[in-house]
């Protein structure tokens, strides 16, 4: 079981210590080899994604990867951010399905903002298109305008656009989820002004229609932004673009009580993955040991599901975050009266004893 490890930077580094020492901590053996990649790279070599990580990371069966971005890259050309080394990565390896479920474990019904009705049980799972959309869709630049509302001003442009069997395969991944659970998918899209969408929601039911025995909604994002607050239990499995998919999964992560909390996983054809926590490098926490690193254990644990095959050790895993939950440790994004505050470190340690 090769797994590539690649922290990051900003509190990348931390938590990714904590979920290593977790993995190292059950009787399995792993071959793990660690590269620099964002900020970090950048660094060390000038560029956020070097040959060498790239290599690393597609000979592995599966990557363990932190986070990347700050602000301090924010004048540097686009393709030296930090942040092209995540999509660099999504686009090498091919990591189109990017699933992000959100749970709400019981001992943070309370942690959350909203009301303990609503999401005490919550068990959603979101599932991202990757590689497609506005993210990638070319063209894209700046230029002077020569037509619109104010011709011969400086405009920016990106471009949306997905083809058909991007949207098929996502579709199947969601149906064939949806499958394994209580068989609902909800597809958000924006079909009433936008074409791309339009022919999603079109390519959606056709591949539908293979799968009789899973129920089939279809919303605007704009309502599913909404719905997700006031009645996000009424959800299953809901599937989307890229652009919608990011954005509603940390509206979801609020559900969950934290972003701290929100595990995720990228994978291709190949089930070959990606394993990283949903929230980003954290420059405003970085470096002062506070970092809540359960997202990125419980990503650790989709790891050993997805791509090593090893769901009895998954869920011991995710058995030992619930009981650190119930001894009422807490990082402080989760933090509550009358629970004991504890750092990035003090809670890997406690998964571990809990293992
Ligand atoms: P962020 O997710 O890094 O932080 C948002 C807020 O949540 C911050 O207040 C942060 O302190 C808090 N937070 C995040 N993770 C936490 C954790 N584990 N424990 C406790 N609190 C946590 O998003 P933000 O601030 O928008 O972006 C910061 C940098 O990260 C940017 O450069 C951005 O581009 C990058 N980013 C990278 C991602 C990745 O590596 N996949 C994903 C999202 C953002
Ligand atoms: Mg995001």
């Amino acid at each position: 079981m090769k797994i590539a490890v690649l922290p990051g930077d900003g509190i990348g580094t931390e938590i990714v210590a904590e979920a290593v020492k977790v993995l190292n901590a059950l009787d399995l053996t792993f071959e793990m080899e660690s590269a620099l990649v964002g900020g970090a790279a950048y660094e060390a070599h000038g560029h956020p994604l070097p040959e060498s990580t790239l290599n690393l990371a597609k000979a592995a069966d599966a990557v363990l990867f932190g986070a990347v971005g700050d602000w301090k890259y924010d004048k540097l050309d686009r393709p030296l951010r930090p942040e092209q080394a995540i999509l660099g990565l999504r686009k090498n390896l091919g990591l189109f399905a990017n699933f992000r479920p959100a749970i709400c474990y019981e001992q943070l019904v309370g942690a959350s903002s909203l009301k303990p009705e609503l999401i005490a049980g919550l068990d959603i799972l979101i599932i991202r298109e990757l590689t497609g959309d506005i993210y990638f869709g070319q063209p894209r630049g700046r230029r002077v305008a020569t037509d619109g509302h104010f011709p011969g001003a400086e405009e920016a442009f990106d471009t949306m656009r997905y083809s058909k069997p991007e949207i098929e395969r996502i579709a199947h991944v969601a149906f064939q989820a949806a499958r394994k659970r209580n068989k609902k998918v909800t597809s958000v899209d924006k079909a009433n002004v936008l074409e791309t969408f339009q022919f999603w929601k079109d390519v959606v039911t056709e591949v539908h229609a293979q799968y009789p025995d899973v129920e089939l909604q279809h919303m605007y994002v704009d309502n599913a932004a909404m719905q997700l607050v006031k009645a996000p239990k009424a959800f299953d499995v809901v599937v989307t673009g890229n652009m919608f998919g990011d954005i509603l999964s940390d509206e979801a992560s609020m559900l969950t009580g934290s972003i701290g909390m929100l595990p995720s996983a990228s994978l291709n054809s190949k089930n070959q993955g990606l394993y990283e926590p949903s929230h980003g490098s954290a420059p405003d926490i970085a470096g002062k040991g506070v970092a809540n690193p359960l997202a990125t254990i419980l990503s650790a644990a989709m790891m050993l599901r997805f791509s090593l095959n090893q769901e009895a050790a998954a869920q011991r895993i995710e058995a030992a975050v619930q009981k650190v939950l119930a001894q009422g440790l807490r990082t402080p994004d989760i933090w509550s009266e009358g629970t004991t505050q504890v750092g990035t470190a003090q809670m890997g340690d406690a998964v571990v004893k809990a293992l």
